[in-house]
């Protein structure tokens, strides 16, 4: 049989964080390394400048970025394709055909499309750029170049997906079976998807100084533990504290696992004991930190020494997405040759 193809990656628009981490990331090592996908890993500079026209070269420079937080993580340039977007011109081919497909009022209906613009109101005023409405377009020509069937995703991008469903059912219907479907894939552990910013803010966001990012030295994950809101309520130690909307617990609830209770919080087995300490009072937001930053210290200790390895040569790196673009390319030309050939446009074959 053969394997289930994956599309899945991120914009270069910043280092990825721990949101990236739990929502994404994690379960992206743990299917490349099952075996029972071929796994293409993008990343989407292309789709970075639809709303940073104006700021090249944040977007050149996050592509390293990205690229060393893949790797870091565990991306193995020898079982997963990890590639550039903009070297893959052959997508920039499939959006400008796969727009004939798609009406204006569907996409101004996108979901995802329309909350990114309100979200985007300071930037774009009210003259949104043609190239940022039409990302869902380009998005689909990722998915199908690579015959994609499982795309994981965060769920705010499920419409993007759900969008792609239907320019392949359109185009399969149009000019004949020539697409393959794909499903969008959120993370199972539903906590895991939304890990909130240190401050407790829903979105972690380099602006809002509320990240954790993959990178980030020892010194500056003690730190950010340190300043991060708790139970406003929670005064004396021996008060009941909450452990909803605190985000101490939210990131215990998604990192600290049984293993991490018996190396350095003993006193409890697990995450469920901790909290009920915490809400029957008499636990205080000091140990309930230091516990934290001893569980995030070693999930991202050795991410972090990976990643330092990988950045000593930014040619090798470079050298692995180069090879990575060269087989994307093989792959999209040979959809590109298939969708033309179905849309009667291979004149010259
Ligand atoms: N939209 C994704 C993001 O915001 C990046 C992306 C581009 C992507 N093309 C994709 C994700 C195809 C999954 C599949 O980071």
């Amino acid at each position: 049989m053969s394997k289930e193809i994956i599309l899945t990656g991120e914009r270069s628009t910043g280092p990825l964080h721990i949101g990236h981490y739990a929502g994404a990331l994690l379960s992206r090592v743990n299917m490349q390394n099952s075996g029972k996908y071929k796994t293409f890993v993008i990343i989407a500079d292309a789709q970075a400048l639809t709303d940073n026209a104006d700021n090249p070269q944040k977007v050149r420079e996050n592509v390293l970025q990205v690229a060393l937080d893949n790797l870091a993580v565990g991306i193995d340039p020898a079982k997963s394709t990890l590639f550039i977007q903009s070297q893959v011109p052959e997508l920039t081919e499939l959006t400008f055909y796969y727009m004939n497909l798609v009406t204006v009022a569907r996409l101004q209906r996108n979901p995802t499309v329309k909350s990114e613009i309100a979200a985007n109101r300071e930037k774009f005023g009210s003259s949104v750029p043609v190239g940022f409405f039409t990302y869902p377009i380009s998005q689909a020509a990722d998915i199908t170049a690579f015959d994609a069937t499982v795309v994981p995703v965060g769920e705010d991008q499920m419409p993007v997906i759900e969008q792609t469903q239907e320019i392949v059912h359109k185009f399969n219907a149009t000019y004949g079976e020539t697409l393959a479907m794909p499903r969008g894939l959120v993370e199972a552990n539903e906590k895991a998807r939304r890990v909130p910013g240190t401050d407790g803010n829903a979105k972690m966001g380099k602006s809002l100084g509320n990240v954790i990012n993959l990178g980030d030295s020892a010194d500056t994950i003690a730190a950010q533990v340190k300043t991060m809101f708790t139970d406003p309520l929670h005064l004396r130690v021996e008060d009941p504290g909450h452990t909803e909307n605190n985000p101490v617990f939210t990131y215990l609830s998604i990192f600290a696992k049984p293993e991490h209770f018996t190396a350095f919080l003993p006193e409890y087995k697990n995450y469920a004991e901790l909290a009920a300490h915490y809400e029957r009072g008499g636990l205080g937001d000091v140990k309930v930190k230091k516990f934290l930053n001893e569980v995030l210290q070693e999930i991202l200790r050795p991410i972090r020494q990976r990643r330092e390895e990988f950045a000593k040569d930014p040619g090798e790196v470079m050298e692995i997405l180069r090879r990575g673009t060269i087989h994307a390319r093989e792959v999209a030309a040979a959809t590109v040759a298939r969708v033309k050939k179905a849309m009667k446009l291979d004149y010259f074959d």
